[in-house]
């Protein structure tokens, strides 16, 4: 399944971290989210005024510096909501007057386009995921032939398994995934060839994921 038709999807790899960042929203009416805010808000605002992108709002997948060393900058350019699960980390969680902590399940409109909040914690007790129809931001829960580091301040490799057992990998097959770094072989994939692939999606049980990304 294509990427939909109404959607605005971009993908912007910055940073010496290869962090990706997002644009997601209505096509129609040129509104758009910028997700993960970092390393280069000069370039996410002369992209977003380029393409004639009104930002309407930011959503954050976590609260690591990586993914929010910009959010301040940003937000003093667009006077705009900031979307972060209220489950994070309280060391993790922006200060700032526009945050605005959301619940799992949360749903957020960009123009006419409705983004679902899908809670997995594990990488931080507060990473989030963003889903439209067939397409997944995945942050730092899933990456294309990877996952999460799970030995950080907040980690929960059990957690983490959960997340990615019980929530992410019930998606539809046909869901395309769009990661928080590029540190797979290509900037996104299936999920359907992510359960085959991805050494973090075909463990047998908890014991043997526990084994592969904590080497237990
Ligand atoms: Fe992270």
């Amino acid at each position: 399944m294509p990427i939909p038709t109404e959607l605005i999807l971009k993908q912007m790899e910055l940073g010496p971290m290869a962090n990706f960042l997002y644009f997601l929203g209505d096509k129609h009416v040129r509104e758009i989210a910028i997700v993960d805010p970092a390393w280069d808000v000069g370039y996410l605002c002369a992209e977003a005024e380029r393409n004639n992108y009104t930002v309407t709002m930011i959503l954050l997948t976590h609260g690591h510096p990586d993914h929010v060393n910009g959010l301040n900058e940003i937000l003093s350019r667009y006077d705009v909501p900031a979307y972060i699960s209220g489950h994070e980390a309280p060391f993790l969680m922006p200060e700032h007057k526009n945050i605005i902590p959301v619940e799992d399940g949360h749903k957020i409109k960009i123009g006419t386009i409705e983004i679902k909040c899908l809670l997995t914690p594990g990488h931080t007790p507060g990473c989030q995921l963003f889903l439209y129809k067939n397409v997944l931001i995945s942050g730092d829960t899933l990456f294309i032939n990877g996952c999460g580091r799970c030995d950080l301040p907040g980690s929960d490799p059990r957690k983490m398994y959960h997340s990615l057992y019980n929530v992410l990998i019930k998606l539809p097959d046909d869901t395309m995934i769009y990661p928080g770094h590029h540190y797979g072989p290509t900037p996104w994939a299936t999920l359907a060839s992510q359960k085959k692939t991805n050494p973090y999606l075909t463990c047998a049980n908890l014991e043997e994921f526990l084994h592969e990304r904590m080497g237990v």
